[in-house]
Parts: structure tokens; C-alpha cells; sequence
């Protein structure tokens, strides 16, 4: 075997057994960070080593700090668990080594990233004339929509923001759900509209803006108008009600954006009602939506889905004599995002969609969402658990009593290792919060994670 060979079939290797042993018996880290960052901690070495030699020290080095997100019973934050195919996917990528943000230099790459934005405006049932920047995730891809939207409403009074920024420029009124994700704060500070700056619309118990309050906020506004709407809140999973909002903001001339970082893909569901859920999301104007969470591609992979493609392409095209033009009618993958070179993000895009197919996505977010639903049906039978959300989709959100008792049980399942699950600060109350996105997740999983959770409870319980 030449030794290329034998390296990347070393690390085909420690892939797999790593997969298989996840799926068999997924362990949480035994070491915390800083017990790694001492592990790991060297100087720089002053020769180099063979690969095989760094690939057995990576290895070593790594072992017992990796969490199991790619197992069956991993339920902390919306993440998905890298579809074998998409690995697979990438390891290409990676060892073709193409800059993806020129399609004249990498067209292979670049042409499979262009099936892929068809692909997925289809899956998702979004305006075909529709750009999809290929980002790295959703904070970006939120910001990459917003800096469309800034080119657009400014664009319409006659400021180039792109050109001139946004010294001196008329004023844009940001409106926002008072629930938002915090990631879409940190896009608005980005791009230049400031984190603070913002009118907070109100929410009703499950997060969702409520119409009449937005209606109330925008009223008498002047000007250039951005509103910011959500599919799938992250404690709740609720979803805005898109037609209202919609309506509200076409009579206000006002760009609508939806952060449906993982929410979007109940469009794409088997079930009727969790597709329902996005009623009237076509209305918006842009849309934001991972691909490393709900559709299994590895990290780091989000969608910038923006209606008005020219939009899109005059925010973050940029310009040098070596570079191909846009406008000729090929679509140039940098024209869509604020990088300019950057690994081949649409073929792993390509390799989960064409492996799971349309059914294949349609089973696994109905299935997750039915599993969910069951999860939180056994918690919200045993007495002390409160289920605080109605679980329209993935997301469950649980209260022990106090928040001293719920840290007590996230701790003691932590703990405990038969599944991981986190916390989070909702309605003034510290909850669990289980996230039911990974690929691998099955009935039997549910119950034992159902069971554990409430052998937790229990024992707390008997302590206090
Ligand atoms: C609703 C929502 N929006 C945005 C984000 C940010 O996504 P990313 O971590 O891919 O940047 C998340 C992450 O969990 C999310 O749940």
C-alpha cells in the first residue's frame, strides 16, 4: 500500500470503529477542557513528524474528550449527527482541496454546490428564483440575508449601503420577536444594525409574535423597515405566523426574514401538520436554515436564502481583475456569501440529500418530531415533571419544580451518561431542554431516555 493510502485508510478506520462505538455505546467526555488544553499543551514543534505519527497523536490526544452528538440519545442544542454519506462526502473534499468561491476554477465543486441550491429550494418549497449562499452556519447566514435586506431597503431610498456603509445613511427600523435567538443578535451587531438598536415585538406564552403587536410597532414608522420573524423557537420550537406577519409587512413595504435555523425543515416533514407550520413563509423575502442541524450535513453548513438573488449578489459580491465576473448568467459560489475561498460546502449538501432522498428527509423530521412528542407525553405523566411547551415540533422544554431540583436532575443525567441533555432559561424558569434533531434516533432510545430522565427526577426527588 503507498502511504497515502495507508494514512487516509488509518483514519477511515478510527472513523468508523469511532462511529460504531457511538452508535453502540455513545460515552460522554470523562475529561473536561482545561484537563485537554493540559494534555495537549506543547511547544511548537521545532521539526515535523510523519502523518501517520500526527494522526496516532490526534487520536490519542483526543480520546475520551469527544462528545457523542453523532449518537442516537444526544438531545443538548439543535445539532445534527453528520450523515455517514456527508463524512464521506467530505473526506473528498478535503483531500480535492478545491476553493470553492470560483467556478471557473473549481467547476466540479462548484456545479455540484448549484444542484444543491436547486435542490434545496425545492426540498423546502421556496421560491425557485430564489440565490442560496453556501455559509458556515446560521449566524452567518442570517447576517448574509440581512445584509441583502440593508442593500435593499436603503437600496430603495437611494443609499448604496454596500458603497457608502452606513454613516450618515437614513435610519433602518429593525423589528424583531422579543424571544429571537441570541445568534440573531449577534448578526444585527455584524452587519452594522446593532444588537440594541432594535424594536423587541411582543410574544405570546410559546414565543411567538403576536400580529397585532407588531401591527401596533410598525405603525407610524418612517422609512426603511427590516422584520425579523422565526421558524422554530429554540425552547418551544413555535413557529411565527407567517401569513399575518407577511401581510402586515408587504402593507408596510417592510423586508420579512425567517430564521428557521432548524424550524424550516418541518416544511420538508411527512406529516401534514408540522408543514402546516409554515404556512405563508413563502411570502418572505429571505430565509435562513442550517444544513448541520435538521439535514445531518456535517459542520459547518448553513443556507442564505434570499428571494431577491441580485440582491444577494450586489451585498457580497466582491471585485479584482482576477476574478470571474457575475452577470453572465453562471452563478459564481462567492457572489452568494461574505467569503471569498472556502472548502466545497455543497458537495457534502449534495451526498446527505441524494443518501436520504425526499422520503428519506420527510421520515426523519416527521419521525423526530413524533418522538419528541412521546418523549414529552412520558415526562408530563410523571408527577414533578412539567412539560413547559406545546411540542409542535423537536424541541421539549421541562421543569423538575424549582430550578434548584432542574439543575440537580441535568446534572445527575449528565452524570449518569445514558443520554446528554442541557439547560436553558425560559418564561423565568430554568428548564431541560431536549432537542430531537440527530439522525440516528429511534423509539427505543425515547424510552430509555424516558426512563432515565425520570429515574433522575425520582432520585433528586428522594433528596430534597
Ligand atoms: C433558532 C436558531 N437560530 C440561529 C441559530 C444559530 O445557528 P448556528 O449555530 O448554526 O450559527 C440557532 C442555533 O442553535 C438556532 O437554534
Amino acid at each position: 500500500m503507498s502511504d497515502l493510502k495507508q494514512l487516509f485508510t488509518q483514519a477511515a478506520e478510527a472513523a468508523a470503529h469511532y462511529r460504531d462505538q457511538v452508535a453502540e455505546a455513545p460515552e460522554l467526555p470523562r475529561l473536561a477542557y482545561k484537563a485537554l488544553v493540559e494534555r495537549m499543551s506543547a511547544p511548537v514543534p521545532e521539526s515535523g513528524s510523519a502523518p501517520d505519527a500526527v494522526l496516532r497523536e490526534l487520536l490519542a490526544l483526543t480520546e475520551g474528550g469527544l462528545m457523542p452528538i453523532v449518537g442516537p440519545r444526544f438531545f443538548g442544542w439543535v445539532n445534527g449527527a453528520s450523515h455517514p454519506a456527508g463524512v464521506a462526502a467530505d473526506i473528498m473534499v478535503a483531500a480535492w482541496g478545491q476553493n470553492a468561491g470560483f467556478h471557473t476554477a473549481t467547476p466540479a465543486a462548484s456545479a455540484m454546490e448549484a444542484v444543491a441550491e436547486r435542490w434545496l429550494l425545492d426540498l423546502l418549497d421556496l421560491p425557485e428564483e430564489s440565490g442560496i449562499g453556501f455559509a458556515t452556519g446560521a449566524t452567518v447566514a442570517n447576517a448574509t440575508c440581512l445584509a441583502a435586506a440593508r442593500t435593499h431597503v436603503l437600496g430603495k431610498v437611494g443609499w448604496d449601503a454596500d458603497a457608502d456603509g452606513l454613516f450618515g445613511a437614513p435610519p433602518v427600523h429593525v423589528l424583531i420577536g422579543a424571544e429571537a435567538h441570541s445568534s440573531l443578535f449577534a448578526s444585527l451587531q455584524l452587519i452594522g444594525f446593532g444588537a440594541r438598536r432594535v424594536i423587541k415585538v411582543d410574544v405570546d406564552g410559546e414565543g411567538r409574535i403576536i400580529p397585532a403587536a407588531l401591527e401596533r410597532a410598525i405603525a407610524g414608522l418612517e422609512g426603511p423597515k427590516v422584520i425579523i420573524a422565526q421558524a422554530g423557537h429554540i425552547n418551544s420550537g413555535a413557529f411565527d405566523p407567517f401569513t399575518d406577519i407577511a401581510a402586515i409587512a408587504r402593507a408596510h413595504d417592510a423586508w420579512l426574514h425567517v430564521d428557521g435555523a432548524f424550524g424550516l425543515w418541518a416544511r420538508a416533514s411527512a406529516n401534514a401538520a408540522e408543514r402546516a407550520l409554515t404556512n405563508g413563509i413563502e411570502h418572505c423575502d429571505s430565509w435562513c436554515t442550517d444544513g448541520h442541524k435538521w439535514l445531518q450535513v456535517p459542520y459547518d453548513c448553513g443556507f442564505a436564502i434570499v428571494r431577491h438573488k441580485a440582491t444577494l449578489e450586489k451585498a457580497m459580491t466582491q471585485w479584482a481583475s482576477y476574478l470571474p465576473q457575475i452577470g453572465n448568467g453562471d452563478r459564481v459560489p462567492s457572489a452568494y456569501v461574505p467569503e471569498l475561498s472556502r472548502r466545497a460546502r455543497g458537495v457534502p449538501v449534495w451526498a446527505v440529500i441524494k443518501a436520504l432522498g425526499r422520503d428519506g428527509i420527510a421520515e426523519m423530521v416527521a419521525r423526530h418530531c413524533r418522538l419528541a412528542r412521546r418523549l414529552g407525553e412520558r415526562l408530563a405523566a410523571e408527577p414533578g415533571i412539567e412539560v413547559l411547551n406545546q411540542v409542535v415540533i423537536n424541541q421539549v422544554s421541562v421543569s423538575f419544580g424549582s430550578d434548584e431540583a432542574t439543575r440537580a436532575v441535568i446534572a445527575r443525567i449528565q452524570e449518569d451518561g445514558v443520554l446528554y441533555a442541557g439547560g436553558s432559561h425560559w418564561r423565568g424558569r430554568w428548564v431541560m431542554r431536549l432537542s430531537v434533531t440527530s439522525g440516528p434516533t429511534a423509539d427505543a432510545d425515547i424510552e430509555i431516555t424516558a426512563d432515565a430522565i425520570i429515574a433522575a427526577a425520582r432520585a433528586v426527588k428522594a433528596l430534597v
